[in-house]
């Protein structure tokens, strides 16, 4: 899947070994064909608080077609913008790279500018990485060389720099945390799908260097992730325990043995209409970065017949010619929403835990099911281990709709609440604040113009692009 031998970069020259850090992960994110995108940058309305150290961002994206969650992010100085997809399945935030760049989708004025920032490849994010093929450091001073290499065989390769990330907290401090990320040069994105139309990944998972590890290590926040993403393309993400409800959460243990620094919850059994399907002893991860869920092939035909037999008979046909997801079904007339054919499919069910106590993950039918543009309506629970994952089974955006997230490292464990995302919970309670589309004219936990980060002009001088 991976390249090892891949070109190299030197950011700056005069170096001659690398250090190479190499990391594979699970986010699958597929992006249908025809994928349009949606650039309406939605804002939404937050005053300053009086509550501890948060940052929250709004965040844009949907499921179908776009296939992906995003926030906008500031980084540097002077600060540029850059729309990250929201991941929680790996661990590295990385920005395409002008180095210059193989792979990039966006223009070079919206690239990220390395500016004699790397990080030393002697430094604890680099070194303490626990990861397979690990190579000495001969100079401290080398780069530290990444690739990392995602399930649906997109990858990047790129190399660590730091930079400063302004953020607004929600206590109504601003702060400057240099914060370290990858500066990709070359992103290959060999399946059928285009290259995700995204500056780059907001990397959020368990290892040290995600950008939630990073914050809470330099104790800006605590290590507590949180998203909403709701059905009409709307929600937040935050960093930090604030806008976690005291009450009403669903908690889950995260698996002690968990064979990566992936979100791993399990096992659980899979319901059908409150009933069992035999299908038990699952482990599933929580991954923001893969658009649609994956079920092992055991559990993927445990629920694809449990629903064809349901949908049988009724107004439903199969829609074979609708390519946009393997399983379609057509009514007599196009769909235009999940609300029209919802009678016809039941609630899923994740139950973690024991039988008589366990932690229950309602799925409604608008949360595994898309209408495409055909007005076909499709599954969007797909078979994990067509795609090599084996026994892993992974929670997709689809599941997350309507619900807030939350991914507490302190505590290890995942909880999950229904909620419209629109509203901020514990802000609304406190402040009567509504969030909406109305516009915030300060920025949403970053800080600087929204549309003004493209100005590249000032820090050009400063790096060479010599290759090896
Ligand atoms: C807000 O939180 C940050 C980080 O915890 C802290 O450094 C800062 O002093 C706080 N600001 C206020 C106004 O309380
Ligand atoms: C899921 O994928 C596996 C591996 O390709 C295959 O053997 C199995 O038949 C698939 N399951 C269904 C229901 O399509
Ligand atoms: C928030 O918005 C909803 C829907 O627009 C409205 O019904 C409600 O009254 C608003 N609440 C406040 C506190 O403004």
């Amino acid at each position: 899947m991976m390249n090892p031998k891949r070109e190299t970069r030197k950011l700056f020259p005069g170096v001659y070994f690398f250090f190479f850090i190499y990391l594979l992960v699970l986010s699958a994110r597929f992006q249908p064909s025809e994928a349009t995108k949606d650039s309406s940058v939605r804002q939404v309305k937050l005053q300053n608080h009086r509550l501890g150290s948060s940052i929250v961002f709004p965040v844009s994206g949907n499921v179908y077609p776009l296939g992906y969650y995003y926030v906008l992010l500031n980084i540097g100085n002077p600060p540029k913008l850059f729309d990250l997809d929201i991941d929680t399945g790996s661990d590295l935030t990385w920005v395409q790279c002008d180095a210059p760049c193989n792979g990039c989708t966006k223009p070079l004025a919206n690239q990220y500018k390395p500016n004699r920032n790397t990080l030393p490849c002697s430094h604890l994010l680099c070194s303490g990485l626990d990861l397979p093929q690990s190579r000495p450091c001969a100079d401290p001073d080398d780069q530290c060389d990444y690739e990392i290499g995602y399930s649906d065989h997109a990858s990047s390769v790129g190399a660590l720099v730091t930079d400063e990330f302004p953020l607004r907290l929600e206590n109504g401090s601003t702060m400057h945390p240099h914060l370290t990320f990858g500066c990709g040069y070359d992103q290959q994105n060999p399946g059928p799908h285009p290259p995700p139309p995204t500056a780059g990944i907001l990397g959020l998972g368990r290892g040290k260097i995600s950008i939630s590890s990073q914050l809470s290590s330099l104790g800006v926040t605590k290590n507590v992730i949180v998203h909403c993403f709701n059905h009409n393309g709307k929600g937040f993400l935050s960093i930090g325990d604030e806008l976690v409800p005291s009450s009403g959460v669903t908690w889950t243990s995260l698996a002690r043995n968990s064979p990566s620094k992936n979100y791993m919850t399990g096992p659980a059994e899979l319901l059908f209409n409150d009933k069992t399907t035999g299908v038990k002893g699952i482990n599933l991860v929580f991954d923001s970065g893969s658009s649609y869920t994956y079920f092992n092939a055991e559990a993927y035909k445990a629920i694809l017949d449990l629903i064809r037999k349901d949908v049988k008979g009724k107004a439903l046909m199969d829609a074979k010619e609708d390519k946009s997801l393997p399983v379609c079904w057509k009514d007599k007339k196009p769909l235009k929403s999940v609300h029209d054919v919802k009678k016809y499919f039941k609630t899923i069910t994740l139950r973690f835990g024991s039988q008589k106590s366990g932690q229950l993950f309602h799925v409604p039918p608008e949360s595994y099911l898309i209408i495409t543009e055909n007005g076909n309506v499709c599954l969007g629970i797909l078979n994990g281990t067509e795609i090599g994952l084996e026994n892993y089974n992974i929670i997709g955006d689809i599941f997350f709709q309507g619900i807030m997230v939350i991914y507490d490292n302190e505590k290890q464990r995942i909880g999950w609440i229904p909620s419209d995302c629109n509203k901020l919970p514990n802000l609304d309670q406190d402040y009567g604040e509504n969030l909406s589309e109305e516009a915030y004219p300060r920025g949403f936990g970053f800080l600087g113009g929204l549309f003004s980060g493209t100005d590249s002009s000032k820090n050009k001088n400063l790096v060479s692009d010599g290759e090896l």
